[in-house]
């Protein structure tokens, strides 16, 4: 994958996401050798200071990330000449003046870039205003052709817009200026080697499409279960919540991943349309039968890893009798010839017993045991588990008969582990999804459709729990696996929620 000589401007350059994963992230591919002579960032932000404090601060932040591991002087000293800074408010028309300026005063050197590419890493409220700015002021202008040099993208960052309507008005104001094949919607689960995985597993094998479906498939669990509260991001996410901070893109991308059909080709558009086709076909939950397919959870004070830790509404900056969920779990069901009948549950909160990412496709059990005499403390059935984070890797689980004398079942497990047969993961999502958006590859980035698509299956859920009566949060203490209510998902069905 060779990256062009081009020019990463990062609106919003004194932010968190470019602290802690988008600084790192160039700092690495400098690291690698895998930036071109000629690459160019160009941080932006509203504080008043030189070029020299910008790098050092950009130091301070690599050394803090544990993505790069710790900074080494020549690769910094190499990454430090490609970086430059532009002192702006991005509601004002002047800067982006100032920006473009800088960047044509940039672009006469040699080599010449290839094409800009500006990451929107600011908060979405200043969305409207930078699309805006950067196109009148020539920054970041439409280009009909994808084929086209220089070539101009734009990375937006979740959340894209609120709600479906949010999200269409926010693709409309984006395509008054640029075409979609300029737009790349980021969510970087998609970055990350296993879920890209999920991909090549189903469909670089033969032996597991054929059983991939309703006729062996009982369901499907997707958990994304994080250790960490809210952190220092009460502000955003007192206004998000669980839903759409994670299932509206993240929980519903490895759904897709899961559930799609196999594309013609590995490519943006055949992907995509196969991922939009699964989120048209997931059965819209109706007002009045929510509580049956979505249940929420606020966690209360409790114990992580033997230390005690505060309730969601004791943090700084959240409302004492905040209704913020900081956890859900939805059963989905996907109505097409494929999936028909087989539940997709999805569950993903902050402070659960353990940081663990993983998609567990259960089989269903034998038709008939003939292991009558055949001690059997409990049949297991057959289980694929694809773990995203952390000790990625896969595993089959099946029954093996115990060694003795006595016929004895006991489910084992097989099991495939990343780190060992690689040593882990060469690139971290953000690294792989900056190159693919400079190399112009749109498969691992939203489309327009998809990201309304995704809203559509989430909104019935938010605006139910907006509109009903409080809930009677807090309902799980921090380091449980959530509330109770949660298993009446599986009110009538054979499984229950993992404790993977
Ligand atoms: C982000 C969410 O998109 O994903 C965070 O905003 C969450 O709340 C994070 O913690 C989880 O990502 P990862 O890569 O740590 O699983």
């Amino acid at each position: 994958m060779k990256v062009p000589p081009c020019t990463v401007v990062i609106l919003g350059a004194e932010g968190d996401l470019a602290h802690r994963k988008l600084m790192p992230a160039l700092y690495h591919l400098t690291r690698d050798g895998l930036l071109p002579e000629g690459f160019t960032i160009v941080g932006v932000a509203r504080r008043d200071q030189g070029e020299d404090r910008f790098r050092q601060a950009m130091k301070s932040a690599i050394a803090e990330s544990n993505e790069a591991g710790p900074v080494d002087e020549e690769v910094f000293a190499r990454f430090a000449r490609r970086l430059f800074y532009v002192r702006g408010d991005l509601n004002d028309p002047a800067s982006y003046r100032a920006l473009r300026q800088r960047l044509e005063a940039r672009e006469k050197e040699e080599p010449k870039p290839q094409g800009r590419l500006v990451y929107l890493s600011v908060p979405p409220s200043l969305y409207p205003a930078a699309v805006e700015h950067l196109s009148r002021e020539a920054v970041a202008v439409r280009v009909r052709d994808p084929r086209a040099t220089p070539w101009v993208r734009l990375i937006v960052e979740k959340p894209f817009g609120r709600s479906r309507e949010t999200a269409r008005e926010l693709n409309r104001l984006v395509h008054e200026h640029l075409s979609e094949h300029q737009v790349f919607r980021i969510d970087h689960y998609l970055g990350k080697e296993t879920v890209q995985n999920v991909l090549v597993f189903r469909f670089a094998n033969s032996i597991f499409e054929p059983v991939w479906s309703r006729q062996h498939i009982d369901h499907v669990q997707i958990t994304a279960a994080e250790t960490v509260g809210v952190e220092h991001r009460a502000g955003y996410y007192e206004e998000a919540g669980a839903v759409r901070d994670m299932f509206q893109n993240h929980l519903l991308q490895l759904l897709t991943l899961t559930a799609m059909e196999p594309p013609s080709s590995f490519t943006a558009d055949a992907v995509r349309d196969e991922k939009v086709k699964v989120l048209a076909s997931i059965r819209r939950l109706r007002e009045g039968g929510i509580d049956d397919h979505a249940v929420r959870g606020q966690y209360g004070p409790g114990t992580i890893d033997g230390r005690p830790v505060p309730g969601y509404r004791q943090e700084q900056g959240v409302a004492p009798d905040s209704q913020t969920p900081t956890l859900a779990a939805l059963r989905l069901m996907v109505d097409n010839w494929r999936w028909q009948g087989v539940p997709f549950y999805l569950r993903s909160g902050k402070r659960m017993p353990r940081r663990v990412s993983e998609i567990a496709v259960q089989f269903r059990c034998p038709p008939h045991l003939m292991f009558a005499r055949a001690r059997v403390p409990e049949l297991a059935p057959n289980l694929i588990a694809m773990r995203v984070q952390p000790d990625e890797g896969l595993s089959l689980r099946f029954e093996i008969k115990v060694p003795g004398l006595e016929l004895a079942l006991k489910p084992v497990d097989m099991a495939f582990s990343y780190a060992e047969a690689f040593g882990g993961a060469e690139h971290s999502a953000y690294e792989t999804l900056l190159v693919d958006c400079m190399t112009g590859d749109a498969t691992l980035f939203a489309r327009r459709d998809e990201v309304e698509a995704a809203w559509a299956v989430v909104d019935p859920i938010l605006d139910a729990w907006a509109a009903g009566p409080p809930a009677p949060f807090p309902n799980y203490a921090a380091g449980t696996w959530g509330p109770r209510e949660a298993h009446k998902l599986f009110a009538g069905g054979a499984g229950r929620w993992r404790e993977p």
